[in-house]
């Protein structure tokens, strides 16, 4: 049972995961940095990005892992997208020279309006989102018009049984089982192509550890 002040910070820390603000969403974004990183390197293990290809990330918080990225090949083209004003200005302070040398483009905006070409990304993935796209078409049918045919994407979420037991969680997170979010990706004319269980180090929150199971699902849209 939480106390009236644990549910005031939990629901404080739910709304800025969702969309980082202020000072604390800044706080908020270095927290995630430090409690991502393995997701992060793992997804790229999977992904394995290509030399040349075009990436979207949507959500990338406050950008600290695109220079890891850029490290997986040559010529990456990468681009991202974020709903946080926060985010976006520490992501573009993060990043100044992959801005400037033009091969990182970020953009301010949501992922059911994505302002970019039909057909144009080899790659879009998602680290931590999905728990907030309601409903999640909108979302899912930008990311398939932009993607190439051919094209995969990769949506990462802590499985529910993760997510459940941290308490910020029951403010305003959309909690999927495995077979829940595959029904709704193949729904949407994705193409399953594989879920990877990523077994993280613990989290901790408060005092209070976590073990914690992730899960990166891997979309083709057909060529
Ligand atoms: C929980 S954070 C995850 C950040 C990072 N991907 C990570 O795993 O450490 C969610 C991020 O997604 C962004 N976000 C949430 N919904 C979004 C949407 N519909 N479009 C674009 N960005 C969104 C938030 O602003 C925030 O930066």
């Amino acid at each position: 049972m939480q106390t009236f002040l644990q549910r005031f910070f939990f629901k404080k820390l739910a709304r800025h995961l969702r969309r980082p603000a202020g000072w604390f969403g800044e706080k908020v974004g270095r927290k995630m940095n430090a409690a991502n990183a393995f997701l992060y390197d793992t997804t790229l293990d999977i992904m394995q990005p290509g030399n040349n290809d075009r990436i979207l990330e949507i959500g990338f918080g406050n950008g600290k892992f695109f220079d890891k990225i850029f490290t997986k090949a040559h010529d990456l083209q990468l681009t991202g997208i974020d709903f946080s004003e926060k985010m976006l200005r520490e992501a573009q302070k993060n990043n100044t020279d992959s801005i400037v040398s033009g091969k990182l483009k970020l953009h301010y905006g949501s992922s059911d309006n994505l302002p970019f070409p039909d057909n144009h990304f080899d790659k879009v993935f998602c680290i931590n989102v999905v728990y907030f796209w309601d409903p999640p078409l909108p979302h899912l049918q930008e990311i398939h018009r932009v993607l190439k045919p051919g094209g995969h994407f990769y949506s990462v979420i802590r499985s529910r049984k993760s997510i459940e037991q941290m308490p910020f969680s029951n403010y305003g997170f959309i909690k999927y089982e495995q077979d829940e979010w595959l029904t709704i990706l193949t729904g949407c004319r994705y193409k399953a192509a594989g879920i990877k269980v990523i077994k993280e180090p613990e989290a901790k929150l408060k005092g209070k550890s976590y073990p914690v199971e992730s899960w990166c699902f891997v979309a083709k849209k057909e060529s």
